[in-house]
């Protein structure tokens, strides 16, 4: 299986600490925001991961993420000429995806979650359909939204919805099988002017192949889009990381933890990054695994 990080969008909720800087490059607490979704494809075992980016900032991501062989994963970098929705990365990455399966993940979301591998074991285990992860919230009208049967099955997905039929919005993670690249091929864009997920996700639904699984109590889904969100956000990280002394979303952790890359690969990146705590993370990691 593949995946797909997008990290576009002008970021201008966030303005003006995104007027040079695109916003998924901003720290959450200790380390850049994009680390986050990279760090929950590696957890669903998937190591070949394509960023798609703004003209003027994929540059950033390349010196940030390079080949990937820090994280024992191999990343491909692609261009998003204009933010036209979600679903253009199945466009801009047909090449890249080929005829496998894709994940795809929003540079923006932060999932945390004791049962999060196993939700994803289950989502990358199914051969065919779509699997997408809801997540009731009290302000379900800034996101998709879907309404489900009392069994947990879907009956429709609205994107943005003035007044939501159901608390559960729809996150930023999606797993496909490969008619995705079809399916999203044939979108037309909205009334916003975008190539809509959602439209993809309607199209799983009406064949019948849209799986939804929901994230409930013991699952945290934050959302960085606002200076109070981010900062609450990174607030999350740090009382959690400093509280259970590990860390949260450490992509070099989850490679080692995975086989991905070796105890000494893991020492080297500790010691690069050892004037931090997240580097010192690594090298007590790397310490005890001896
Ligand atoms: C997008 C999707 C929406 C989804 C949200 C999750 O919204 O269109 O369905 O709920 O991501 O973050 P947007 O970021 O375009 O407002």
């Amino acid at each position: 299986m593949k995946g797909i990080v997008l990290a576009g969008g002008s970021g201008s909720r966030l303005h003006p600490a995104t007027l040079a800087m695109n916003k998924q490059l901003l720290p959450v607490y200790d380390k850049p925001m994009i680390y986050y979704p990279v760090s929950v494809l590696m957890l669903a075992g998937i190591r070949d991961i394509l960023i798609i980016s703004t003209p003027d900032h994929l540059d950033d991501y390349v010196r940030l993420l390079g080949s990937g062989a820090q994280f024992g994963v191999d990343f491909s970098y692609a261009v998003q000429e204009r933010p036209e929705g979600l679903a253009q990365a199945f466009v801009i990455g047909r090449d890249f995806v080929g005829s496998d399966d894709v994940a795809l993940i929003l540079g923006d979301n932060i999932f945390f979650g004791a049962g999060l591998v196993s939700l994803l074991d289950r989502a990358s285990a199914r051969r065919r359909g779509a699997t997408i992860f809801a997540y009731a919230v009290e302000d379900a009208e800034r996101y998709g939204v879907v309404s489900l049967t009392g069994e947990g099955k879907p009956l429709r997905i609205v994107e943005k919805p003035q007044a939501p039929q159901s608390p559960w919005a729809v996150t930023g993670l999606y797993f496909y099988d490969n008619r995705v690249l079809d399916i999203a091929a044939a979108v037309k864009p909205s009334a916003r002017g975008e190539l809509e997920i959602t439209d993809v996700n309607n199209a799983y639904l009406a064949l019948s192949e849209l799986h939804v699984e929901c994230m409930s109590r013991g699952y945290t889904w934050l959302d960085t889009g606002t200076h109070d969100s981010l900062l609450e956000a990174g607030e999350f990280v740090r009382t959690i990381q400093k509280r259970q002394g590990q860390l949260v979303a450490s992509p070099e952790e989850i490679a080692f933890a995975k086989g991905f890359i070796s105890r000494d690969q893991l020492h080297e990146r500790g010691a690069e990054l050892a004037k931090t705590a997240y580097g010192r993370s690594l090298l007590a990691l790397a310490a005890e695994a001896r």
